[in-house]
């Protein structure tokens, strides 16, 4: 690594470190660990940019806040010409992002009664990876040309288990943790970071029978994950597990073969 990106790298933490504000634009923030992730930001200072489909749960996430540093764009990630265009808004208000954090994602289940489902699939593909990626393809050239950039790519530990009720969504949380593993090699002298978070289970509308209710131990609340994001965005580490007893565990015991896993956790999941 040259000096010259070294100081860069540098500058980079220096902006996550709570002391040098920084604009963060983040996929997801209508709910879930997204909204939270916001409002932990902008408490702490930062600027933010989110977007998300849903209108009206952004317009009560700002009214809540009341806050200037909250700014959003209703958009459809799945569709890059909506990305562009939240660009060229961001542009014209003078909002050029540190950090990128690609938090939304679905689940659906594309496998019921024997019968595989492609356009459940597809759906997840289109939001975790390729909506993701259309992102990156939007928003890289810019920070490369200021030398300096944050990426996190929001993954989970079901990237590393295949899950019997959606085949879609541990490969594309796994697809999404690779991309970030060879852009970090790719751009390894430019300046940007490129890190991974990867959660366990989260309390929020993506694990249904968690929604409203009092969660069991091992799930976290999105207040949680949020915290633990903004702690990857202040760090120099390039991957993160949160919980981290939990993922400990859970990767340690990757050893034993899926079928016996999978009867182990049937009880625990969605
Ligand atoms: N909850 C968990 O247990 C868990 C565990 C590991 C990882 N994760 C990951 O954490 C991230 C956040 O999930 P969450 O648990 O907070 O779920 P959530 O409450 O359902 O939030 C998902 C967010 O993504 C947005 N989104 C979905 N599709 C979109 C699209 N096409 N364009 C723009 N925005 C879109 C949603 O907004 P709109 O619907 O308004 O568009 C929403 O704001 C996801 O990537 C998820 O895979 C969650």
């Amino acid at each position: 690594m040259t000096a010259w990106t070294r100081s860069t790298c540098k500058r980079t933490l220096m902006k996550g470190c709570g002391d040098t504000s920084m604009n963060v634009f983040i996929t997801g923030i209508s709910s879930g660990i997204g909204a939270a992730l916001a409002e932990v930001l902008v408490v702490r200072g930062h600027a933010v940019w989110g977007i998300a489909r849903r209108e009206a749960p952004m317009q009560q996430l700002a009214a809540r806040l009341k806050s200037p540093l909250l700014r959003f764009s209703v958009a459809d990630m799945r569709n890059e010409h909506e990305i562009r265009r939240v660009a060229v808004t961001m542009r014209d208000d003078g909002f050029a992002p540190d950090a990128v954090v690609l938090n939304a994602g679905c689940y659906e289940p594309d496998v019921k009664e024997g019968v595989y489902l492609p356009d459940a699939a597809a759906q997840v593909w289109q939001t975790n990876l390729t909506g993701s990626l259309s992102v990156l393809a939007v928003l890289l050239p810019g920070m490369c040309a200021r030398g300096a950039g944050q990426w996190v790519a929001v993954s989970s530990l079901a990237a590393f288990r295949p899950d019997p009720c959606s085949s879609a969504y541990p490969a594309s949380k796994a697809a999404l943790a690779m991309t970030f593993r060879s852009l970090r090699l790719q751009f390894e002298d430019s300046g940007l970071l490129f890190k991974t978070v990867y959660l366990g289970p989260v309390a929020t509308d993506v694990i249904p029978r968690y929604r409203g209710a009092k969660h069991p131990p091992h799930v976290v609340s999105a207040e949680q994950a949020a915290q633990a994001i903004a702690r990857a965005l202040a760090s120099s580490r390039a991957e993160f597990y949160f919980p981290r007893l939990l993922s400990s565990v859970y990767r340690a015991m990757l050893w034993i073969p899926d079928r016996f896993f999978d009867r182990l956790v049937r009880g625990m999941r969605r």
